[in-house]
């Protein structure tokens, strides 16, 4: 018998990376090859039309395991009863601009879709905030939704798998050993050039990358300026911002915590319970590990000096967005 459908609320429906996502996750590379979805696609109004022509191309794809799709511009038809729910949408930076920048203009949409979340979606909703700056507008959704103490808070996410999947490459590129040979790989903190992509603890086919590597000057002066700048440098390249590679970080992401990550790490910005000294509640990046649907934070890694003076950067910088917030809340 087949599975009953999983509701996928994705905003930003229309844009570049809604059209890397969409169907992805209709071809069951999110959540299963057995796991029939229903799309719940929002968008504001003057894009109605545009989304209303992805539908047409998600239709003639003929995906066995479309069972259905909505299009609306109120976050509460969105939202509504969705088991997985995808915040893409909001204003991409351009060149020139720093993440923050955009903290102002997109902070609003969160209070508003964590209000709709909070009232409407079904409880233990898995929630990805990709629109940035993403770990403290999935701050402002999760602290929103909580007034309304129907959904899980823990269940609020900022997406670091891009941060995670280019620290990867860059890493593979250095010390000639395949992408998938490497474990335990972490970023820390904000998806913003201030994060921290840690591979002090890294392996590759039981291997210690740090040693491999064995160059603190090219961790310092180069492998962390190009993973933390990799988002301007394609924002330079392209004119627009990365959008099929951000699309693979979501797919990733939400595959991972639903369907484990088999003991591996994966990188999620979640809501912190405190460990590693980062107050709790604050959106951080930190290794998980994830099983049966649910997320447990890889916990008693140790800290040198180098980690601690990084990780305090990227968490000063949360602080700051927090504090540019706090009136929303
Ligand atoms: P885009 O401009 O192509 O598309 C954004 C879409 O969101 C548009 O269709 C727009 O109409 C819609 N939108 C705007 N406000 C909305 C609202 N209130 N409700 C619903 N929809 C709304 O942008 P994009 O390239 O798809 O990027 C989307 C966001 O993702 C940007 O904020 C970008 O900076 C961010 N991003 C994050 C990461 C990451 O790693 N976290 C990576 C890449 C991009
Ligand atoms: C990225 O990292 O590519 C995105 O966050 C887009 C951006 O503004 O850098």
């Amino acid at each position: 018998m087949s599975k009953a459908p999983v509701r996928v609320a994705v905003t930003g429906a229309a844009g570049q990376i809604g059209y890397s996502l969409l169907f992805r996750i209709a071809s069951g590379e999110m959540l299963g090859k057995d796991q029939p979805v229903i799309l719940q696609l929002l968008d504001l109004p003057q894009a109605q039309k545009a989304v209303k022509g992805v539908m047409m191309e998600l239709e003639d794809c003929a995906f066995p395991l479309l069972a259905g799709m909505v299009a609306t511009d109120d976050p509460n038809v969105a939202f509504k009863d969705a088991q997985v729910a995808l915040l893409v949408g909001a204003r991409p930076r351009g060149p020139g601009m720093e993440r923050k920048d955009l903290l102002t203009e997109n902070a609003k949409i969160f209070t508003v879709q964590g209000a709709a979340i909070g009232q409407y979606a079904d409880p233990n909703v898995k929630v990805l905030v990709v629109g940035n700056p993403c770990n403290t507008n999935a701050y402002i959704a999760m602290k929103t939704a909580e007034k309304f103490g129907r959904v899980n808070p823990k269940n609020f996410t900022g997406m670091l798998r891009l941060d995670h999947n280019r620290a990867l490459s860059q890493l593979a590129a250095k010390t000639g050993r395949e992408v998938s040979s490497l474990t335990k790989l972490v970023v820390w903190g904000n998806h913003s050039p201030t994060m921290y992509a840690d591979y002090r603890f890294c392996l590759s086919n039981g291997d210690s990358v740090k040693s491999l590597v064995n160059d603190d000057a090219w961790n310092r002066d180069v492998f962390l300026p190009t993973v933390g700048k990799r988002g301007a440098a394609i924002i330079e390249a392209r004119g627009l911002s990365s959008a099929a590679s951000a699309a693979n970080a979501a797919i990733d992401h939400i595959r991972d915590w639903v369907l484990g990550s088999n003991g591996e790490w994966v990188t999620m910005g979640v809501p912190s319970d405190g460990s590693y000294g980062i107050p709790e509640g604050i959106i951080y990046g930190v290794p998980c590990v994830t099983e049966n649907g649910e997320y447990k934070v890889v916990k008693d890694l140790e800290i040198d000096e180098f980690s601690r003076e990084r990780m305090t950067v990227t968490l000063n910088e949360l602080l700051e967005e927090r504090e540019g917030v706090k009136d929303l809340l």
